[in-house]
Parts: structure tokens; sequence; C-alpha cells
């Protein structure tokens, strides 16, 4: 027996008894690998005469092919095994239930807002916009507060070094009121629109945050009082908070924007220590919490817009909906609102589907 072939069934009996794909590979690479014997072979063909080579080619060939083959055939085998073990010890039970993947909340201002956005839409109001970013004019002159007004200084907030288009600087909005001077201009009147979103102001402690919520209100039309203002926040109010027991107190007040300007409160208890809407404030065991800033539109205000202020009038309101939303769902720390902590948002948060309507409820709780 040549020694080519001794080498080649103690080969393929190697390769019939390999017990995994681990050892079948190493004895692939024994024989055909680089540095394989079945390759050292095909190399010294080179070395040979062309006689001697057409002799021995084809037996080297024969080798190599028969290797390959029962390599493949093994290592099918193998492959086949090791599924059929996997099957036989794995199980699969198909009545447990599916693999929770993990659901994100609606923070409860998105809620809050969506839940104003309905009610007020149900009112014939449509949602109108303005930009964070704003410019001096929009956010202080527009609204009857001029450069030297001291009013100015209650809302200290953060300037930009750039030169607004209408000549002051560029700051971050401190309330949602420069949108009722974009939309008279860009829309004129009547109008009836209320204005959700971010404002800021340098202030930071338990009840402030530089950042918040605000929504606005403006109603701009033929023949409006203080009588309208009333009835709609009335309106909104019992709508919100889902009970027809809601007195409000109108207090005379002062705003650059609003001429007369109220400041408006709601009566309520305190129940198992927290503050209940309810009945008059004047009422035995009960108070009067304020709510909201709001007023009949300055006249100038209606002219800075571009409106003729004999012909048109309105009213406005100015509203955090931060504590809207923390006296509706009970949270009692503002600072909370916006840590980002996913337990607080697992907690207070509302699902996805939870979308409020009139019909289904404007505050389904959490
Ligand atoms: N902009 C006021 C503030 O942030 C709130 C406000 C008061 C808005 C009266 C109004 C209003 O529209 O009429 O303090």
């Amino acid at each position: 027996m040549t020694e080519m072939q001794s080498k080649t069934d103690a080969a393929l009996a190697a390769i019939a008894d390999a017990g995994d794909l681990d050892a079948l590979e190493e004895l692939r690479l024994a024989a055909l690998g680089k540095k394989g014997w079945v390759s050292a072979a095909l190399k010294t063909l080179g070395q040979m005469s062309p006689e001697e080579r057409t002799t021995a080619a084809p037996a080297i060939q024969a080798v190599r092919a028969q290797i390959s083959d029962a390599l493949a055939a093994k290592k099918a085998e193998l492959e086949s095994a090791e599924l059929e073990a996997r099957l036989a010890t794995e199980t699969l039970d198909l009545t447990l239930p599916a693999p929770q993947s993990a659901r994100g909340s609606v923070h409860p201002v998105s809620q809050v807002m969506d839940e104003l956005a309905e009610i007020f839409a149900d009112m014939g109001f449509a949602v109108a916009t303005g930009p964070e970013i704003e410019d001096d004019w929009y956010n202080f002159t527009a609204l009857n507060m001029p450069e030297s007004h001291p009013a100015r200084a209650m809302h200290d907030t953060f300037y930009f070094p750039d030169t607004a288009p209408k000549g002051g600087k560029m700051l971050l909005r401190t309330h949602t009121s420069p949108v009722q001077i974009r939309t008279m201009m860009a829309e004129g009147a009547p109008l009836r629109i209320i204005a959700p979103g971010r404002v800021y102001r340098s202030d930071s402690d338990a009840t402030h945050t530089p950042m918040f919520h605000q929504v606005e209100g403006l109603v701009i039309d033929k023949g409006i009082h203080l009588g309208h203002l009333k009835w709609t926040l009335e309106t909104f109010l019992k709508a919100f908070f889902e009970t027809d027991d809601i007195v409000l107190r109108l207090r005379p007040s002062y705003f650059p924007f609003t001429e007369p300007s109220v400041e408006v409160d709601v009566g309520f208890a305190i129940e198992n220590g927290k503050r209940v809407l309810g009945g008059s404030g004047d009422a035995p065991g009960h108070g009067w919490m304020e709510l909201l800033g709001s007023g009949m539109v300055n006249a100038r205000v209606i002219e800075f817009a571009g409106l003729d202020p004999d012909e048109w009038q309105g009213f406005a309101w100015g509203l955090g909906v931060d504590r809207l939303a923390m006296l509706k769902y009970g949270m009692d720390d503002l600072r909370a609102f916006f840590d980002g902590d996913v337990r607080w948002l697992q907690h207070y948060g509302f699902s996805g589907l939870d979308q409020p309507t009139l019909s289904g409820g404007v505050g389904v709780a959490p």
C-alpha cells in the first residue's frame, strides 16, 4: 500500500469518527488546508517531469475529491444531528402570552394640551402657534409694553445677541401672548384661537421652572364684552374638570395688553389634603385659587396688530398648562414634570390610545 493510500484511509476513518463540526474542521485543515498533506502532494506535481505528472496527477486529484466528498457528507450529517438535538430539547409554548415590548406614554402636558384643543375646537376655536425664539417687538412692544415699561422687568428672560428684524433683541418668549399679535396680523378679524406652547423665564424654584407651558386664548369680533369672557372660561373649566360645580371670581388686575384686566379665581375645597375644585371660595372650608390672567384686549394692541379698535373688540387670557395638569391629575411638584424620570412618566403618563374626546371624556384618569 502506498503512503498516500494509507494516509487517505486514515483521514477517511477520522472523518467518519468526527464527533462534532469543530473536529471535522480540524481534519479538513490537516488534509486540504494550505499546509495540509493533500495540498503538499499537489505542490510536488510542479517538480515532476511531464510523464511522471501524467500518472501521478489523477491519483492525487482522486484523493482530494474523495476526502472533500467525505467531509461534505459528514458535515451534513453532523448538522442535521445538531438540529434534531435542538428540536428534541427546545420547546415552544404557543399558549404563553407574547413578550411585552416597552411602551411609551403621553406626557400629562401633551395630554392636557390635547384636551384643551378638543374642548375649544367644540366652541369654534382654532389652534395657533408662534415661534419660541421671538422678536422683542411681538413679545413686548406690540403688547403695549414699550422699551421703558416696568412690566418688562417682571418678564426677565433669556436674550440672544442677534438684532431682531424689528430692531430690538431676539429672546425666548416669556408668554404665549405674542401669538395674539402674529395671528391677528396674519389672519385679521374675526378670530377665535387658542395658542398652547412653551414659554421661558429666568426663574427656578419649587413652583417655577425656567421653561413652562401656557395656553393663550383670543377672541376678536364685534360687540364682544366681559360677559363673553366669563362664559367662555366657565364653559371650558366645566368641560375640563368634568363638573358643573365651578364658581369663578373675577378680580380687577393689571396687564398692559388688556383693559380692563381681570384675574380669574376659582373656588375650591381641601379634601384628603388635596385641592378639589368646586363651590364658592367664600363658603366655609373653601378658598379662592388664582387660575389665570385675562381681560378685554387693549385697543392699542388691536391697533398694533393692524386692526381698527372702533370696529373690533375682543378678550384674551393666559393660563398655565402645567398648573392645570397638576390640579386635574394630582401631581404636586412642578419640577418632576421636566426631570424625564421614566417612573414618573409611567405613573402619570397616558396611553397613546387615550385620545381625549368630548363624547368619550376629555379627562380619563391614567
Ligand atoms: N401673558 C400673561 C403672563 O404670562 C398672561 C396673560 C394675562 C395673558 C392676561 C393674557 C391676558 O392674554 O389677557 O403673565
